[in-house]
């Protein structure tokens, strides 16, 4: 049987009735979504939108009616992964290759909540993974001399020998940079880079974390100690 963290068991209890709820992707996201498809069972009534094709597949397959973005004027919850929250609820994100779709959920959400394991919390991000990249494959050889005299080292993200493809067919220049200190100022710069789509930093939009671990789920919020 499939694992379900009680963490996405409270995070599939916060969502009502009549609610558009976001479907973030990678692990921690679908156990979400299977534990909200255990409610749907019982008779709760949302729509979701999902970030990923991984994850349209997934909520298809559980019964997890959907909605296209253009038949909503905003999500009321979206629940995502993530791969580093810092102390101030920052995140690196993208690692499954959707930060994306993510971003474009995210934002469009009254509120954004995060699952984690406790081994995500980290008191500078960047040091744990490398902040991934979408870019245009034909800017892929520009944006990665530019990133290369930002970060430490790029690498492209590939599969066996093929470059990796995102749901959107771009490529992905994961940059290790150690400790980022500003991710906001960050985040702007990588954005400048020409090809450039999205990095995934996630700077100022997390409300909320649930961080599983083994002794329980703890909550971490905006602008709460
Ligand atoms: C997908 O692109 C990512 O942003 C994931 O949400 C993130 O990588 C966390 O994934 P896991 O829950 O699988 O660790």
């Amino acid at each position: 049987m499939t694992e379900i963290w009680p963490a996405a068991v409270a995070a599939a209890e916060m969502v009502e009735s009549g609610m558009v709820v976001g479907l973030g992707t990678g692990r921690a996201a679908s156990m979400f979504v299977r534990a909200l498809a255990e409610r749907i069972k019982a008779g709760l009534q949302i729509r979701g939108v999902p970030t990923s094709k991984r994850t349209e597949e997934l909520a298809h397959k559980l019964g997890v009616p959907l909605v296209p973005l253009d038949e909503i004027d905003g999500v009321d919850i979206d629940f995502d992964g993530a791969d580093e929250v810092s102390p101030d609820l920052d995140l690196i994100k993208g690692h499954g290759g959707a930060l994306v779709r993510e971003r474009v959920v995210a934002s469009f959400s009254s509120r954004f909540v995060i699952l984690v394991g406790s081994e995500k919390l980290v008191t500078e991000l960047g040091t744990r993974v490398a902040v991934p990249v979408e870019v245009v494959p034909f800017g892929v050889p520009v944006a990665r001399r530019e990133l290369e005299s930002i970060g430490r080292a790029v690498r492209l993200r590939c599969e066996g020998e093929i470059p990796y493809r995102t749901d959107n067919g771009n490529a992905i220049l994961e940059v290790t940079f150690g400790s980022i200190g500003d991710p906001a100022e960050l985040d702007r710069r990588i954005d400048r880079v020409p090809g450039v789509v999205d990095n995934g930093l996630f700077v100022g939009m997390a409300d909320l974390v649930l961080v599983q671990s083994d002794s329980g789920v703890e909550r971490l919020e905006r602008g709460k100690p």
